[in-house]
């Protein structure tokens, strides 16, 4: 049961493209707390169908959107007010791709043309959604938009390969929009960087498993799940958290202000 802490707020949801999406636990959690919102995901993947199931439980109308074209996100923004009659007060963005991770790609031998629909897709796609509102005037002041990010936007490694340049350039975009949109309409925009966590897009980073392992034994409280994430971005959206504009706030159990925990020391005794 929630609190409907986010009563009467209306939004946009990008990325839930199957049960195991974060964009789908926040879904169902603004559901939870009695907002109203549109899904979105690009043409593709609403192919699928999975979508439908969730729309049908949080009674939300779903408008096709590729991140990476103008024409899409004008319309989306468009329909997205138009249908849920109003400006908007919150958006999530949760978008990633790496077209060289896909195909296997080492760091040291990317394709450039995959490189710019990688960052196209996974970042300045943030760019384009905050000014194609911006121009549009589609948010009410105080409204939340929030980006999901990961610390290999910070460090290194080394099979995140280019989607490491994406997140830097995704929390980078989040401050200077921040600060643009918050002088001009007192919108907050902020990216959440979350604990590696098992879903579609996560498990296509090498290795993922161990990865998985590692920062659950590297953390004092754990890997944060899909699910803590989505109550997360529900105090983002909240009226409690009106204050917190262009930071990179860590999701991630403590994983990032560890040095090394006494699990994964144990873990090196033997080799
Ligand atoms: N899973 C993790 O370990 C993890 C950790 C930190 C941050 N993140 C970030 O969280 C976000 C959501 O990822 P997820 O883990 O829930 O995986 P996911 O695969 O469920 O979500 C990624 C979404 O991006 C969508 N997408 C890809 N190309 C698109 C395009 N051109 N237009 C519109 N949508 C497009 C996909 O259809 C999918 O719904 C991503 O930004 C990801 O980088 C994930």
């Amino acid at each position: 049961m929630g609190n409907n802490i986010l009563k009467g707020k209306k939004g946009i949801i990008f990325g839930a493209l199957d049960d195991r999406s974060i964009a789908w636990k926040v879904a169902e959690q603004c559901h939870e707390e009695g907002a109203t919102f549109v899904l979105t995901n690009a043409p593709i993947a609403l192919r699928m169908g999975e979508i439908n199931k969730l729309a049908e439980a949080t009674q939300s109308a779903i408008i096709p959107c590729d991140v990476s074209l103008d024409a899409d996100m004008q319309l989306l923004v468009e329909q997205a007010t138009e249908k849920l009659g109003g400006k908007l007060d919150f958006v999530l963005h949760s978008v990633g791709m790496s077209l060289n991770i896909r195909k296997k790609n080492p760091y040291t031998d990317l394709n450039y043309d995959f490189m710019h629909k990688t960052l196209d897709i996974s970042a300045i796609s943030f760019h384009r959604l905050l000014q194609t509102c911006f121009k549009a005037d589609a948010l009410n002041e105080w409204a939340s938009v929030v980006g999901l990010t990961y610390i290999a936007g910070q460090r290194v490694f080394p099979d995140y390969s280019e989607m490491a340049e994406a997140k830097s350039m995704l929390e980078s975009i989040a401050r200077s929009m921040g600060y643009h949109y918050g002088k001009a309409k007192k919108v907050r925009v902020n990216t959440i960087s979350q604990s590696p966590t098992m879903t579609s897009a996560g498990s296509g980073v090498g290795g993922f498993d161990a990865f998985v392992t590692y920062a659950d034994q590297m953390s004092p409280l754990g890997n944060a799940t899909a699910g803590d994430c989505a109550n997360y971005c529900v105090s983002l959206f909240s009226d409690y958290t009106r204050m917190v504009t262009m930071q990179n706030l860590y999701h991630d159990g403590g994983f990032s202000f560890t040095g090394v925990s006494r699990e994964v020391m144990g873990m090196m005794k033997d080799v």
